[in-house]
């Protein structure tokens, strides 16, 4: 993935740059064309993940390529927990901010470079961001450094759906998303991306097994909406770094 931008073949710092063009111009109807493309069902799978999520008081949870900031409310919501927001894109985070006036701290950050101390952090939620990353591995690195022994890491992506709803996915994605792209977003190749960027990331069991190689342990996977998205939980070893 390092090397690509959807199926094109680009640099680590080409791809950096495009993606983070992509989230600049769609930033303000990101949300929209989320609900659009997906019949607002991304809000159930959200849902999903919010409904896992378990914190103690005071707990330190980030919501990392946390976007504008909806998942990261909904913990807040949930759990009472302050709730840092923390994405690469200055422009998601400022439609974020205006959307959400309280409750949450936003940081702008890499995944690839996290700002948060080792052993830090309780809970990290990914949702829709790990196939954005300019590097992958080293943003599992950079998790995994910063959770807590036992701390929890739940990540929400798009997945491999079952066979037989692949020749209606197919035709939907590229057929549909890219031209409601070009017509809400005006920004036709960032949807286009979108799709290639699905079909190149890895399946449910191959991103369990990239959990399981940074160190992770009790990693399983949850399929939404018949794998169109997965959720993955995974947890960081309770004797690590004790
Ligand atoms: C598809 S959006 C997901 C936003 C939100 N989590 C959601 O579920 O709607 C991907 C987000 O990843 C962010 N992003 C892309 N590359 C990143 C990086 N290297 N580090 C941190 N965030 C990044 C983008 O700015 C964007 O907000």
């Amino acid at each position: 993935m390092r090397e690509s931008f959807g199926n094109r073949k680009v640099t680590p710092a080409e791809r950096k740059q495009l993606i983070s063009r992509v989230f600049a111009s769609i930033a303000e109807r990101y949300d929209l064309m989320n609900d659009l493309m997906s019949f607002g069902i991304h809000r159930s799978w959200k849902r999903t993940l919010v409904k896992s999520v378990e914190l103690p008081a005071e707990a330190v949870a980030v919501d990392l390529a946390g976007g504008t900031g909806d998942v990261a409310a909904a913990i807040h919501q949930k759990t009472g927990n302050n709730v840092i927001v923390a994405d690469a894109s200055q422009q998601m985070i400022e439609v974020g901010r205006k959307r959400h006036k309280s409750a949450l701290r936003w940081v702008v950050a890499e995944g690839e470079n996290l700002p948060f101390a080792d052993n830090s952090v309780e809970l990290l939620t990914l949702s829709y961001g790990l196939r954005n990353m300019t590097d992958g591995e080293k943003t599992l690195d950079e998790i995994f450094r910063c959770l807590k022994p036992s701390g929890t890491f739940i990540c929400l992506e798009f997945s491999t759906p079952v066979f037989w709803l692949k020749p209606f996915y197919d035709f939907y994605s590229w057929a549909i998303i890219p031209r409601l792209g070009a017509f809400v977003a005006r920004e036709p190749e960032a949807y286009q991306y979108l799709i290639e960027s699905i079909r190149k990331f890895p399946n449910q069991n191959q991103l369990c097994q990239q959990f399981v190689d940074v160190g992770f342990e009790g990693v399983r996977y949850k399929n939404l909406s018949f794998g169109i998205s997965a959720l993955h939980f995974a947890t960081k070893p309770t004797k690590h770094g004790a």
